[in-house]
């Protein structure tokens, strides 16, 4: 506690980003530090667990010391450590989890694990101070695209998912195939604002009729084969113009499928979380469809939308007040249901 307000730390390392973040009173954030390994990881054109486990190790104390400092608080002043134990590399994932009951270990302070899925869809919480469930989601990430009624903090009904690759996973293979290197999503975001989104038609997947499930695996076949047939006949390719066509191939079947869920549900709220929510045009179409059915969009600034300890500190903020504090057998998991 520190001016009568309740003090959480969230950490953050399931993937490439060893983040620490301290939040007053469940909803006001303190600070965020992100530290990105995207620096090690782009020589190989992608995450190698390994080397991401071991960044975590070396950035953690550091990353930990800088969030309480930026916070202006002391370790002593948190009352609640709130980490994610799942899903995402393992190796990374353990690396929170260990520092995570260490640090309640030594100080007493009660321990709780996030879904990192759900810390996603609570980085809306800090963003927007007065949002509460239920409202209908969208996460589009690195690892997963759901579609899910959220019926309370950290609880949620899953309505659709991919079948194969995740969004985030698609821009990232694409992106690589272009030779954009990595990560795709951004680069393709950007390259895309100086092309013509029907320049190259690529096939829109949307499954049995009324689904909500996704597949986005064969747009990469598509663009691959794309890219060979140009080769082949000497053509120039245009990279604006391949990238805007693969993005809006996408964006046409999440921003229909997303309105699709909130008719079928009567939602007239929707979320939307995860690192592709930080895509320009996608934030653009979706808030543009989402007007013309009178359905308000809340999506979070960027750096709220990627992976950051802000979004675990909310979360753990409100699992702590349902269920209370988890125990130092708390586990790290690859892969952890929504
Ligand atoms: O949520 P996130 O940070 O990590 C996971 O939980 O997976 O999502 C990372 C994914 C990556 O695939 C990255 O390429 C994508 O989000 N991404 C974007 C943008 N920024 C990040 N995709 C499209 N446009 C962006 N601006
Ligand atoms: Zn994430």
């Amino acid at each position: 506690m520190k001016n009568g307000k309740f003090l959480t730390l969230g950490i953050e390392t399931s993937c490439d980003e060893t983040s620490i973040a301290v939040t007053a009173d469940g909803r006001e954030l303190l600070s965020d530090v992100i530290s990105s390994q995207i620096a090690v990881h782009t020589k190989y054109g992608g995450v190698v667990p390994e080397i991401a486990s071991r960044k975590h190790l070396e950035n953690i104390n550091g990353v930990l010391e800088q969030a309480l400092a930026e916070a202006n608080v002391e370790l002593c002043d948190i009352d609640l450590i709130g980490v994610t134990n799942g899903p995402g590399l393992i190796g990374a994932v353990v690396i929170g989890v260990a520092t995570a009951k260490a640090l309640s270990f030594a100080t007493g302070i009660p321990l709780v694990g996030v879904n990192h899925m759900h810390g996603h869809v609570s980085a809306n919480y800090l963003a927007f101070p007065d949002l509460e469930p239920p409202f209908l989601a969208l996460i589009v990430s690195g690892g997963h695209t759901n579609i899910v009624q959220v019926t309370d903090y950290n609880e949620c009904r899953v309505l659709g998912s991919t079948r194969d690759d995740a969004v985030g996973e698609a821009y990232d293979k694409v992106a690589r195939v272009i030779g954009l290197g990595y990560p795709g999503g951004p680069k393709v975001d950007k390259a895309s604002r100086d092309g013509d989104p029907e320049a190259v038609h690529f096939k829109r997947v949307y499954l049995e009729k009324g689904s909500l499930d996704f597949s986005f695996s064969g747009l990469k076949t598509q663009v691959l084969n794309y890219i060979n047939k140009e080769r082949m006949a000497k053509r120039e390719i245009s990279v604006p113009d391949l990238c805007a066509s693969f993005q809006q191939a996408m964006i046409d079947v999440l921003v229909d499928k997303a309105m699709l869920a909130a008719s079928r549900t009567k939602a007239d709220r929707l979320v939307m979380a995860g690192g592709v929510a930080a895509n320009s045009h996608l934030r653009e179409q979706l808030g543009e469809a989402c007007r013309k059915k009178g359905i308000r969009l809340y999506v979070p600034e960027p750096v709220l939308c990627t992976d950051n300890g802000a979004m675990i500190a909310a979360a753990a903020y409100y699992k702590y007040r349902k269920q209370g504090a988890d125990g130092l057998d708390l586990d790290a998991y690859a892969s952890l249901p929504l």
